[in-house]
């Protein structure tokens, strides 16, 4: 069954599984009662204009992320997650709904949320791991060069690299790369760290590492993330709760509350049992996607 934001419950004083219909693998731990959501996406369409083609990339999409949450945007290839990260760091806006954080809605790009891409080439190549940690925090006039600095060298030792500071991006390897851009975006202590398939680039020992660092970081600083994958396995251990969108246009199909779950949880029954119901609630057919592929047509 395919669940569009109309027909969400509108109660957001709880986190709760909000789709009418949605699964869920546990009791939902209800976050402070009476405290709204941080960040809210209400409804929103994408589309991309090029001439007269008009591509829809997603369509009317909900949710809540409240403070301090792992919400995981799970979907096949081309169901949308990049653009909606890119909607809700304030690159594109909505053709309908509106995204709003801390009750405001987003219209232009911002210090508050910063993206970590899965590219590994999105530091520049000529400034130090320190230098390139400390960059935006100065570019953005957050911080005086000292206290940027200081702030650049706790982050870059949080994600273990105080050994290369003063090393250079082709110094390093692909995870220890992710690690300084994870670091970069943690420095700015943004209210949302999004996440665009962070570690989809790395090999599957150092992706299983990098999703523990992140975990054991999460633990320590209790940042808010907004994480992006198309595994089922990441999602759910990366994630306390997670989104399951349909293919191409994204809709949202189901949510799902996975907090019990952790690189410990791996070849459980638990577990197991929750990629399946995951992996049959991605995979099932979506009976509008007919008519919804008709938002793609020429105007
Ligand atoms: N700049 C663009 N111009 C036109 N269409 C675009 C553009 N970027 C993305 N699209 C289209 O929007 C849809 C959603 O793309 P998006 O990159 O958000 O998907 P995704 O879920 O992130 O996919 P993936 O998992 O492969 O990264 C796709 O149909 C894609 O072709
Ligand atoms: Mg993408």
């Amino acid at each position: 069954m395919t669940i569009v934001a109309d027909e969400f419950m509108r109660d957001t004083t709880v986190a709760e599984i909000r789709c009418a219909g949605a699964e869920r693998f546990a009791p939902v731990a209800a976050s402070a009662a009476g405290f709204g959501p941080l960040l809210q996406v209400d409804g929103v369409t994408l589309e991309y204009r090029t001439g007269d083609t008009i591509v829809r990339a997603t369509h009317r999409v909900g949710f809540d992320v409240h403070a301090a949450d792992r919400f995981v945007l799970l979907g096949p290839s081309g169901c949308g997650k990049s653009t909606l990260l890119k909607a809700i760091a304030g690159f594109i806006a909505p053709v309908e709904g509106e995204i709003r954080l801390d009750g405001r809605q987003v219209r232009t790009a911002g210090p508050d949320r910063i993206v970590v891409f899965q590219e590994f080439d999105q530091l520049p190549p000529w400034k130090t791991v320190l230098h390139n940690v400390a960059f935006p925090l100065l570019a953005s006039r957050s911080l005086p060069w000292r206290e940027a600095l200081e702030r650049a060298r706790h982050y870059v030792d949080k994600v273990g690299l105080s050994g290369f500071a003063d090393s250079y991006p082709h110094q390093l390897s692909g995870g220890m790369k992710q690690r300084v851009a994870i670091a970069r975006a943690l420095a700015m202590q943004p209210k949302v760290l999004l996440m665009d398939e962070p570690f989809a680039a790395l090999d599957a020992l150092t992706r299983r590492k990098m999703q523990e660092e992140l975990l054991a970081l999460w633990d320590e600083v209790r940042f808010t993330l907004l994480f992006v994958t198309h595994s089922i396995e990441e999602a759910l251990i990366v994630g306390n709760r997670v989104a399951v969108l349909s293919p191409h246009p994204g809709r949202l199909r189901a949510e799902f509350n996975s907090h019990e779950f952790d690189l410990g949880s791996i070849g459980g029954t638990a577990f197991q049992s929750a990629v399946k119901r995951l992996h049959d609630r991605l995979f099932e057919s979506d009976v509008d996607s007919a008519g919804t592929g008709r938002a793609e047509a020429r105007r």
